[in-house]
């Protein structure tokens, strides 16, 4: 009999572990989640307000989308001349190029609302960072490899950034 009682005690003692073992397991893996919650949540407002704001502008222009950038907009001192693209081209790329590829929103670059002003430094880093992307694929590749950088693949700002605002070192 004693034996008997000693068996359940140790199997009783044995479920206290695992159901521990199973509750720590689940606090860890519920942590997990509400940090990726969190991590998506905050990822997507960057998106939204870039959106946002991009589609603003765009509302602001209205019939001239199609027209040159450099005739709509009022501080352009790269993307224009030769390089110029369609108004509506530059907003798209300021969204799903610049913005997205670098994982900022506008804000990163502009004072909100003010877009031709050049207060922040990093707009004036991403004019170089620009024309070292035009240079490189103009240029540079061509010397190296003979090939024709026209169509892709070519460098763009994501092959440094992957999403980024300073591309890690390593
Ligand atoms: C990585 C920096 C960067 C980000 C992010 C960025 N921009 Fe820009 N934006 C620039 C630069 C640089 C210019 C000027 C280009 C030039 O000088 O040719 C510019 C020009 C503009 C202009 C033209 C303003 C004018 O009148 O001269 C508008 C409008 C604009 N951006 C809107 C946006 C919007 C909307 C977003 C977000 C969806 C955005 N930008 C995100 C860097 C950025
Ligand atoms: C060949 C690699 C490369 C390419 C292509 C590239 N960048 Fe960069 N970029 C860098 C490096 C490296 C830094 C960090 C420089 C530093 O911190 O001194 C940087 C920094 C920046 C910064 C400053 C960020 C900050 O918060 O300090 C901006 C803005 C930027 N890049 C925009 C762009 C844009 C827009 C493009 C595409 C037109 C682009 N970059 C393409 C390598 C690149």
């Amino acid at each position: 009999m004693i034996s008997y009682a000693n068996q359940n005690n140790i199997i009783m003692q044995k479920l206290i572990v695992i159901s521990i073992l199973l509750g720590l397991v689940f606090i860890f893996s519920s942590a997990d989640k509400k940090q990726n919650i969190g991590k998506t949540i905050y990822e997507d407002s960057l998106a939204d307000d870039s959106l946002k704001y991009m589609n603003e502008v765009m509302n602001s222009i209205k019939g001239k989308e199609k027209m040159r950038a450099d005739s709509v907009f009022k501080n352009l001192k790269v993307i224009r001349g030769q390089s110029s693209i369609s108004a509506e081209h530059l907003l798209l790329m300021m969204n799903w190029g610049w913005s997205k590829e670098l994982g900022i929103s506008c804000s990163h670059c502009h004072v909100i609302g003010k877009w031709e002003s050049d207060s922040l430094e990093t707009k004036n880093i991403a004019r170089g960072m620009w024309e070292m992307r035009v240079q490189i694929n103009k240029e540079i590749l061509p010397k190296i490899t003979g090939r024709d950088y026209t169509g892709n693949p070519k460098v763009t700002c994501i092959t440094c950034h992957r999403g980024k605002p300073v591309p890690s070192g390593n």
